[in-house]
C-alpha cells in the first residue's frame, strides 16, 4: 500500500492537533506536532533567558537543542522531549504560548526545526500539523488540509484545555494570545502562515472532531487510492 503525506495547516487553537492525531492512527501513520517543536525551542529561550533577537545566542542555542517525541506508555500520547527531558505540560502553559510566535519568527529557528521535520517524514506515512508544512516543509504533500475556525469558538476550546491542566485563564486574555498569535503567524516574513494554493479550507465552526476525523480520513482514502492507481499504471 502506498504511504502519502498529510499536512494539515491553519490558525492557532482551531483543533488541528486533536484532529491530526486521530487521522494518524486511523490510517496507521506517525504524527508530528511541529508547533510543538517550536514551542520546546522557546521553553529553552525562556529557562536560558535567550533573547530571540541575538542570532549569535540564538544559533549557540540551537546547538545545544535536541527535540524528540516518544510514546507515553500509559496514555499513549506522543510526548515532546526537550534535551531528555519531558516537557509536554510545560510548553503548553500561557507563559510559553505568550513567545512562542515571536520566536518562530526568527530564521534560524525555523530552517532548524524544517530540517529536522523533513527528515522526520521523507518516507511518508505521516501526519504534520502546523503553519507551514503545506507550503515549506512538504509542498509536495498528496493531501493538504487548512483548518480554520471563528475565533470564540476556538478561545472556548483553549480555555477548557488549560483548565483540564490546572491552568485558569481568563476567556479576554485567551482571546488577545490567539488574535496576537495569528497576526505575528500569518505576518512575519520567513514562511508565513498562508493557505496552500492547493489545499483544502476546512471551517470547523460548527462540526464536531468525530466529523472532522472523518472528512480528512476520506479525503486521505481518496489520495491513497490515487496513488494506488499512478503505481499500476507506471
Ligand atoms: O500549533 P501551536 O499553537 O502549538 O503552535 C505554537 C506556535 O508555533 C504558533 O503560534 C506558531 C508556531 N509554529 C510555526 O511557526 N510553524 C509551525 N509549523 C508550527 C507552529
Amino acid at each position: 500500500m502506498p504511504k502519502i503525506t498529510v499536512a494539515l495547516d491553519g490558525y492557532s487553537s482551531c483543533g488541528k492537533s486533536t484532529t491530526a492525531k486521530l487521522v494518524a492512527r486511523q490510517l496507521h501513520y506517525a504524527y508530528i506536532d511541529t508547533g510543538a517543536m517550536y514551542r520546546a525551542v522557546t521553553l529553552y529561550f525562556c529557562q536560558n533567558h535567550i533573547s530571540h533577537t541575538n542570532p549569535r545566542e540564538v544559533q549557540k542555542a540551537l546547538d545545544e537543542i535536541h527535540i524528540s517525541f516518544r510514546r507515553h506508555p500509559e496514555s499513549g500520547s506522543n510526548d515532546t522531549f526537550l534535551n531528555g527531558l519531558n516537557v509536554e505540560d510545560e510548553i503548553r502553559k500561557m507563559y510559553v504560548s505568550d513567545r512562542v510566535s515571536e520566536v518562530s519568527t526568527v530564521a534560524e529557528v525555523r530552517h532548524a526545526m524544517v530540517a529536522q521535520q523533513q527528515r522526520m517524514g521523507k518516507s511518508k506515512g505521516i501526519v504534520m500539523d502546523g503553519r507551514d508544512i503545506g507550503t515549506v516543509v512538504f509542498p509536495q504533500a498528496e493531501l493538504k488540509i487548512f483548518m480554520t475556525s471563528d475565533v470564540m469558538v476556538r478561545a472556548h476550546r483553549r480555555q477548557e484545555e488549560l483548565l483540564a491542566k490546572g491552568e485558569l485563564v481568563g476567556i479576554e486574555e485567551v482571546i488577545e494570545n490567539i488574535r496576537k498569535r495569528d497576526y505575528i503567524d500569518t505576518n512575519r516574513t520567513e514562511s508565513p502562515l498562508r493557505q496552500a494554493e492547493d489545499a483544502i479550507l476546512i471551517d470547523n465552526t460548527l462540526m464536531t472532531v468525530d466529523e472532522q476525523v472523518d472528512l480528512v480520513v476520506r479525503l486521505a482514502d481518496e489520495r491513497i487510492g490515487q496513488a494506488i492507481r499512478r503505481r499500476e499504471e507506471a
